[in-house]
């Protein structure tokens, strides 16, 4: 029993899981680039874990020498200043000795998790706590392809954090230090709608996310994610939205007068489950924001002709109802992602089908939550259907809500074996 509690005491080990979110008012400018604060408060939906995940396992050991970092199975830079800015402890060299540039955070009281370890417990080096100086070793990896263009930062950095928090028993502030990772990462700290509020204070300390309703608020809200293409985007959001806040006067208006006034009536169709009011504002802020990308200079262009076509067709199909029953929202990439309640779901995904016939993967073309048949009137393909295009969309993924991070209580769910290292993945 001793050597058990010892060996248990030279490896903590925590595993948590997170998930990715989809803006329906979008974040784009930053106000400060080191603290990641940003322009304009935003409003997101969480998606279920049980089709989009990262899964994290963190580890700490008095044996480990030095920090380490394995992404998707590959050893990846621990160093990285964003991985530094939730990791990170006060005047501790960096570990490795990565120097990065600009430093991250001297400012000791920007909560990084080690710190708010410290914090929590005085100052004072508990005993029976997990000791700060210990190195960690961090894997992390998606249940869907990284190269599929989906934000896998936001559940990435979401779940870094979140693992890292249960490693030490912090349990506050934990969107302000996800924040720092990626903007959008703070709202994947938490289920259903989120709302991420821009904050007043310089420090940062207000620029928070806010859970605006729970997963079980919206039970026949569905989400179909058109994944379009498995190309690496052409701008990253970092560098894109940095040009847009120095050239694009649209950008300014829409942060000033624009998303405080959408912000409270999207927060208003939620609380009243007003799908076609909520739908329209999720496809006009989409829209705004990709015109904000034309209007920073040189213009930035996400959308592709085949977005373009989804957007025809959406705007078709609802025509064609009288009503609002699909809405779009894309971000800085081509996949196409698609809300509508569960009634609809099946007829969206054949006008889907028949849009963009797939030729190989048929099998696969529908993941995630079942999708019933159904068969298509003259009236709706007439209405809707122009050429078809073959193997555009490479599958649909149907998903809905979800809850926020998780913790693993499965330890054989672990990333890390009892070595500390990477398992060999099956
Ligand atoms: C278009 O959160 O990826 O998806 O804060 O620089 O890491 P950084 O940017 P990131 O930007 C996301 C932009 C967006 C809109 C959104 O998710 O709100």
């Amino acid at each position: 029993v001793a050597a058990a509690m010892a060996a248990e005491r030279a490896l903590a080990v925590v595993t948590c899981t997170a998930p990715v979110n989809i803006a329906v008012i979008k974040y784009w400018g930053k106000r400060d680039t080191d603290l990641i604060l940003p322009i304009n408060s935003s409003l997101s939906v969480t998606l279920h874990q049980d089709q989009l995940k990262t899964t994290t396992t963190a580890a700490a050991s008095r044996d480990f020498t030095e920090d380490r970092l394995w992404l998707n199975g590959k050893e990846a830079d621990v160093g990285h200043p964003r991985v530094q800015a939730c990791l990170r402890e006060g005047e501790c060299p960096l570990p490795g000795g990565v120097p990065t540039d600009p430093p991250v955070s001297p400012d000791p009281a920007v909560p990084t998790v080690r710190r708010l370890a410290r914090k929590r417990r005085g100052g004072s080096e508990d005993a029976a706590a997990l000791s700060l100086s210990y190195k960690i070793h961090v894997a992390s990896e998606n249940n869907f392809p990284t190269a599929a263009g989906l934000a896998s930062s936001a559940a990435g950095y979401a779940c870094l954090v979140s693992a890292l928090a249960r490693l030490y028993g912090v349990e506050d502030e934990l969107s302000e230090v996800a924040r720092r990772g990626s903007g959008s990462a703070c709202r994947s700290m938490l289920g259903g709608f989120v709302q991420w509020q821009r904050g007043e204070r310089p420090d940062g300390t207000d620029s928070l996310a806010l859970q605006v309703a729970p997963e079980t608020h919206w039970p026949e809200l569905r989400v179909l994610v058109l994944v379009v293409s498995g190309e690496k985007k052409p701008v990253g959001s970092t560098a894109g939205m940095q040009t847009s806040v120095e050239t694009s006067p649209l950008l300014k208006h829409r942060a000033e007068v624009v998303v405080p006034e959408r912000l409270a009536q999207m927060i208003r169709h939620i609380r009243e489950r007003d799908f076609e009011a909520f739908g329209q504002l999720a496809m006009r802020d989409s829209n705004q924001f990709h015109a904000t990308c034309l209007d920073t200079f040189p213009p930035i262009f996400y959308l592709t002709d085949l977005s373009r076509h989804i957007i025809t067709l959406i705007h078709r199909y609802n025509a064609h109802h009288g009503h609002t029953k699909v809405a779009y929202t894309f971000d800085a990439g081509p996949n196409a992602v698609i809300f509508t309640l569960a009634d609809t779901v099946a007829e969206f995904v054949e006008v889907v089908r028949q849009s963009f016939p797939p030729a190989t993967n048929g099998d696969q073309f529908v993941r995630g939550l079942p999708v019933g048949s159904a068969v298509l009137s003259q009236e709706l393909l007439a209405a809707v259907l122009t050429e078809p295009v073959p193997d555009a969309v490479q599958y649909i993924l149907h998903t809905q809500p979800g809850p926020g991070p998780q913790l693993v209580d499965d330890p054989s769910r672990h990333l890390l074996g009892a070595d500390g290292l990477p398992r060999s993945r099956a």
